[in-house]
């Protein structure tokens, strides 16, 4: 067992702490017993030093740029498996379908349980017009543990997995509720015969009663399967780091999802693909870009470039390579881009990766810089970019709950604080 020894430098005291072994990824040292051994705190404002608990889940390698849920990479997962299929590798503790049929199965049974109380939807339809889809999400998503109130304590397997399929299953419908009421338009029901991604189009764009303007593609289903998949797990970002913390109080795990969906929403997490999209149209024209480049690097203006940079990744995020490639492949079957957006887009990003304030510190374009240009080609509405991402992340939420619910060293999340005032 390898150890650290810390010397306090005032008094010449000498500390040892022991150095924990990842399976990948850099040594960590317990600090866990600092405070108690040493009299002092650490300090780490938003904790980009510290590992706030053990997981299996997802990997990311930064300097590589490289991602992986249950040691499968996501290149590989997106090649050869489906949405639904990664709902249940994450879900399931890493169990990959051997085969079609079952994958097939589990997605009927998620689109069976697709459907919401009818008390939920007056819930939902008593927000106001115009009231962002993401904040009819979080309340409905709170809401929901008023109808399954039983959650709260689960004690068996079967338990986890029933509620963490039920909200899984109804996250797709509560989104497009979401939607409908904020732009104040009829709700559509699920269609019991559509997929689990499928269901999700045709509840936000049918008219009432079923009717299609224009039948779904399978290329514009499979488009956003992957984009889905690309969002599943990521480490402890902030949202899932709150739906953690707030787990450890002992709450219900849809209040503390609900919490994630909040933390998500932010412009510095999930609500940058929406960002992204208000920025382009505001740069306006290629044109433009050089100006907005330089105010993204003056230190005196707030004015950041959305869709860039990430705590973890100091290399190309490999999410966002995945969608580039993407976006020109959906360009060239028959689901065009807005080229003038795409040009905007691509101009940044050949500008600010080669320009000395981005490469040294190593901003690159991250999973939020391509995806609103293909959601809109997607005929997505731009408000409901952020719920998507939590579509596709509620799998990982799960995921995490589960873990931390079934770890002996859960502990209330506490922090410590340097106390500056009087
Ligand atoms: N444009 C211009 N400068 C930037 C940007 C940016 N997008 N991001 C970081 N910087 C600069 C920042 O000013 C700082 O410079 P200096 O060292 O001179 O003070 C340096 O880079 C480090 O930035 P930081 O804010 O300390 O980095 P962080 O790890 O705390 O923040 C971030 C990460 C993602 C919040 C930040 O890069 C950002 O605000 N990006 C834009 C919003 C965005 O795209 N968010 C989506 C993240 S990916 C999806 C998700 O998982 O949420």
């Amino acid at each position: 067992m390898g150890t650290v020894t810390l010397i306090n430098n005032e008094t010449n005291e000498k500390f040892e702490f022991e150095i924990l072994k990842p399976t990948r990824g850099p040594q960590l040292v317990d600090f866990s017993k600092f405070y108690e051994t040493t009299g002092m705190f650490t300090f780490d404002p938003g904790y980009g030093s510290t590992a706030s608990c053990k997981s299996e889940i997802s990997f990311v390698d930064g300097k590589k740029g490289e991602l992986i849920y249950f040691g499968h990479p996501i290149e590989e997962l997106v090649e050869k498996y489906k949405f639904v299929d990664v709902i249940k590798l994450l879900i399931g503790n890493g169990y990959i379908f051997p085969t079609r049929e079952e994958s097939q199965a589990f997605e009927r049974e998620l689109v069976r349980r697709s459907y919401i109380h009818e008390g939920l939807r007056k819930i939902i339809d008593a927000f106001p017009s115009g009231a962002h889809p993401m904040a009819n999400l979080s309340s409905a998503v709170a809401s929901l543990s008023t109808f399954y109130y039983d959650h709260i304590d689960m004690e068996y397997e079967a338990e986890y997995q029933t509620m963490a399929r039920r909200i899984i299953a109804k996250t797709p419908t509560l989104a497009a509720f979401a939607y409908r009421s904020s732009s104040g338009s009829p709700f559509v029901y699920p269609d019991i015969d559509r997929g689990y991604v499928e269901n999700f189009l045709y509840m936000l764009r049918a008219y009432p009663h079923g009717k299609l303007k224009e039948e779904i593609s399978l290329l514009e289903i499979d488009a956003l399967d992957t984009i889905l998949m690309l969002h599943a797990d990521h480490g402890q970002n902030a949202s899932t780091a709150t739906v953690r913390n707030v787990t450890t109080t002992g709450v219900h795990p849809y209040a503390a999802l609900s919490a994630g969906l909040s933390a998500l929403w932010g412009k510095a997490h999930g609500g940058a693909n929406e960002s992204v999209m208000d920025q382009l149209e505001m740069i306006g024209s290629v044109d433009n870009v050089d100006k907005f480049i330089a105010r993204a690097k003056d230190k005196s203006d707030p004015f950041r470039l959305m869709g860039f940079g990430h705590r973890v990744y100091k290399s190309y995020d490999p999410r966002a390579r995945i969608l580039k490639r993407l976006k020109d492949d959906l360009d060239t079957k028959g689901i065009k881009m807005n080229q003038r957006l795409v040009e905007i887009a691509e101009k940044i990003e050949e500008v600010a990766t080669h320009d000395e304030y981005f490469l040294s510190r190593s901003l690159y374009p991250n999973v939020d810089f391509y995806s609103g240009i293909i959601l809109t080609a997607l005929k997505i509405p731009k408000n409901m970019f952020t719920p998507i991402f939590a579509i596709g992340r509620m799998p990982g939420w799960c995921a995490q709950i589960l873990e931390l619910l079934q770890d002996s060293q859960m502990r209330i999340t506490r922090p410590r604080q340097m106390y500056v005032g009087k």
